[in-house]
């Protein structure tokens, strides 16, 4: 049964999305069918397609009562619009259908689990939220909410967890027919913590343990975890608010935290090792990852932050896309990503140029446009280590993004100050690579819309949004003291015209 929440949201998407140009989306990055979309949800396989759900307020550009948008894709690049999942329409969520996981059940259905929250009173007579983790069941298409909803509540916590933040529940199946979930919570110490829950039949849940405990130290409230095993360590991801900036790993706000370290089910649970964070840039919130059929993890995250969504542009019809699709791997105990092999499919138009010379600012035959994945190396010319190397992409007479390189300090510098958005949010960020003796390779992914950086194959990754008209395609190279550069560029074509024999 379609609620008459979710058939409007339907009609309303199918009548006005419609409107909204594809020239005026990224060519290849996700985006909502209308209006508002946040975190990712539900990113997961189900009958051999990979399927996105997303936060979604198809009403407006801003957020608002919470919806579930649906994506589906057969390569990770290219997403299926699919009509609106889930909608406000139940005692329980009447206040909106937050962050959530899916799987898939035995019988062939599709599992979401997702936070219910609805307005109530707490014992001083204030109006609060209360947030339960509640199930939908459905075909890849529609959905019905399970009768026994919510699944997860109060009763479910340990002692002094908090009803009003109790979310994002990250749903897997594990080969033994076990399901798992996460979630965030808030401990009496007014800190995050990571809970486990488990199911043999994805309807009836039990609490496991409490994976992790913020103590006040990364953030406050933790949202939005994933849990999964990599490389022989075990990962947990959480998208912390509140958090105090440290040096140049962690900015203040929100922001993204990778725990790695080792579990044992059965013993001391989740130890964890080391700390970072996930993307270094300006937008990046809430990653979920998937485990392909070829056994990559793949993690998707919304390409944004909540500190800056603000600063939109006008007018604009849809706010809020996510990045490329990234693999992930452990090396030597840290988080390494690059965007997913399928998108290599899409490359056209090659352009190359090897051991040019760069001083002032050089412009390169054939190295121009705004969707395109380039790969720029940069090394000394012989003792001599030049002070800084800058890449300017999105550039025109008035308009840049600038990727600087400092050797001498390790350090990348991300600025969108001239990208279009003529908002005083934040527009640069600094972060710390390694200064390999003044030789760096850094692997830039533009869109229309955007910017993704990945440095030294991925040991860091970096990604901001732009606005920047489209006709500023230049690109240039500028070094402080001699370099030389190797580029190679690829346009990304996404109509089937571009692909090279
Ligand atoms: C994170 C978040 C989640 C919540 C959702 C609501 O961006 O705050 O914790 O489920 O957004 O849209």
């Amino acid at each position: 049964m379609i609620s008459e929440a979710l058939q409007r949201a339907r009609e309303f998407e199918a009548q006005y999305g419609p409107h909204i140009p594809s020239s005026e989306r990224p060519a290849f990055h996700a985006t909502p069918t209308i209006g508002w979309m946040n975190d990712p949800n539900g990113f997961s396989i189900y009958r051999g397609e990979y399927h996105l759900f997303y936060q979604y307020h198809p009403y407006s550009n801003e957020w608002g009562p919470m919806h579930w948008g649906h994506l589906k894709s057969r390569d990770l690049i290219l997403w299926e619009r699919l009509p609106a999942a889930l909608a406000p329409d139940q005692d329980y969520d009447a206040a909106g259908c937050f962050s959530g996981g899916a799987a898939e059940l035995p019988d062939g259905r599709q599992l979401l689990m997702y936070t219910g929250v609805r307005r109530g009173h707490n014992a001083d007579g204030f109006l609060q939220d209360i947030q339960t983790q509640c199930l939908a069941v459905g075909d890849g298409v529609n959905y019905e909410k399970w009768k026994g909803n919510p699944v997860l509540d109060g009763a479910d916590l340990p002692k002094g967890g908090s009803t009003v933040d109790f979310r994002d529940p990250k749903v897997w199946r594990e080969p033994d027919g076990t399901y798992y979930t996460v979630a965030g919570n808030r401990t009496a110490d007014g800190s995050g913590a990571i809970l486990l829950y488990q199911s043999a039949d994805g309807f009836a849940w039990e609490f496991v343990r409490t994976l992790d405990r913020c103590r006040n130290q990364y953030g406050r409230m933790w949202e939005c975890p994933d849990f999964f095993p990599l490389d022989g360590r075990h990962v947990l991801f959480t998208s912390p608010q509140e958090m105090n900036p440290v040096g140049l790993e962690f900015h203040a706000g929100n922001g993204t935290v990778c725990l790695i370290g080792d579990y044992a089910p059965d013993g001391a649970g989740f130890s964890r090792q080391s700390v970072q964070a996930i993307d270094y840039g300006l937008d990046f919130y809430a990653p979920q990852t998937l485990l392909t059929e070829d056994g990559r993890r793949v993690m998707i995250a919304w390409m944004q932050n909540w500190a800056t969504v603000g600063g939109k542009p006008n007018p604009c019809r849809w706010f809020g896309q996510m990045t490329t699709p990234r693999e992930l791997s452990v090396k030597d105990g840290r988080l390494v990503q690059s965007p997913v092999r399928e998108l290599e499919r899409y490359r056209g138009r090659r352009a190359a140029h090897r051991n040019i010379p760069v001083c002032g600012e050089i412009n390169l035959p054939g190295i121009q446009g705004r969707v395109l994945d380039m790969t720029v190396t940069v090394r000394p010319i012989g003792n001599e280590t030049y002070r800084w190397f800058r890449i300017r992409v999105a550039k025109d007479g008035e308009h840049e993004t600038i990727i600087r390189y400092r050797p001498d300090q390790g350090t990348v510098k991300l600025d969108r100050t001239r990208s279009g958005l003529p908002h005083d949010v934040v527009h640069t960020r600094s972060f710390f690579a390694d200064p390999g003796n003044g030789t760096i390779k850094l692997r830039i992914i533009l869109d229309r819309f955007s910017l993704e950086v990945f440095v030294n194959d991925g040991e860091q990754a970096a990604s901001a949004v732009i606005y920047t008209r489209q006709e500023a395609v230049a690109i240039s190279f500028e070094a402080g003291g001699p370099a030389l550069m190797d580029v190679e560029k690829y346009d990304l074509v996404f109509d089937g015209t571009g692909r090279e024999a």
